[in-house]
């Protein structure tokens, strides 16, 4: 059965280590997380943007095929189904399909209006036993083909947005999503200090988790990041692994053409990213 991602997170931050999100674009990829998450014995959340539950054909095709999914393989590691970087109408979207935690991105808000729409989501998370994820400073990354910058949050902001009754923050620490550019400054770790002063208790998430240097996470982690996301990684590991099995031409020897063979390496490939990253964020049979 899923969860929501209050305790894992809270459990989390109170053990310094940090519970990954990886985001799921398929049956072959939330296979391949569950799969590793049981494996390890990890705690883990599933991530679904917008675009992607649109790919899967909606949120209730993606609620199906995660219960059912979890049900088939026995899973018994906490899992959550999250909704990554919500509007307001997908954030209630999913909460009718059945996710048991959303982010409401309302980053690109002015505060008073992130305020006001966090606050009302609050009151709807809580008659769902569901779980809540806000954001504070937006977080950059490439947009037709330009890469912005990740923006430093305001503490004072994050203060404000972490005491509506939220259960875990994303804010912006220049972290940025996609591939980082050669000349990326690095987290700052300056503001994720000041964000974690003021907010005490309060997991922070670290989005943009693909192309992070180990020692970075590492230090975000124990300044209070708890939660941190991964995308860009998975994809690249399965199109590295897709392309080496048709380059060597195995699609053409016998029924190598076979979906079921043809895709088997990219699946690994995630499953090896997966595996990597919660060794690195130390989830590891922490479920
Ligand atoms: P990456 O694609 O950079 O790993 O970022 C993932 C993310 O933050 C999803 O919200």
């Amino acid at each position: 059965m899923l969860v929501n991602a209050t305790e894992m997170l809270k459990k989390a931050k109170a053990g310094h280590y940090a519970v990954g999100q990886f985001n799921i674009n398929n049956l072959e990829w939330t296979k391949a997380i569950l799969q590793t998450a049981q494996e390890l014995n990890s705690p883990v959340i599933l991530g679904v943007s917008e675009g992607a539950g649109k790919y899967m054909t909606g949120y209730k095709t993606v609620v199906g095929m995660v219960n059912g999914m979890m049900e088939e393989l026995n899973i018994t590691v906490p899992v959550a189904l999250h909704l990554d970087h919500g509007s307001y109408d997908g954030c209630l979207k999913c909460v009718e399909a059945g996710f048991s935690s959303i982010m409401f991105d309302g980053s690109h808000y002015p505060i008073d209006e992130n305020v006001a729409k966090t606050k009302e989501l609050v009151k709807i998370v809580a008659e769902h036993n569901m779980s809540l994820e806000a954001e504070v400073g937006s977080i950059g990354g490439e947009e037709d083909g330009v890469v912005g910058m990740g923006e430093c949050a305001d503490p004072e902001e994050c203060k404000r947005v972490a005491d509506l009754g939220i259960n875990f923050l994303a804010a912006g620490i220049g972290n940025i999503h996609g591939k980082y550019p050669a000349n990326w400054q690095g987290l700052s770790f300056e503001t994720l200090d000041a964000i974690q002063q003021l907010t005490g208790d309060m997991p922070l998430v670290l989005h943009g988790g693909t192309g992070i240097p180990a020692d970075m996470i590492k230090k975000a982690i124990s300044l209070g990041v708890s939660k941190i996301n991964v995308n860009t990684e998975c994809q690249l590991a399965f199109a590295e692994a897709t392309r080496k099995y048709i380059e060597e031409g195995k699609d053409q020897q016998g029924k190598g053409y076979d979906p079921r063979k043809l895709l088997a390496p990219g699946a690994e490939a995630i499953k090896a990213t997966v595996k990597e990253k919660m060794e690195l964020f130390g989830s590891v049979n922490k479920a």
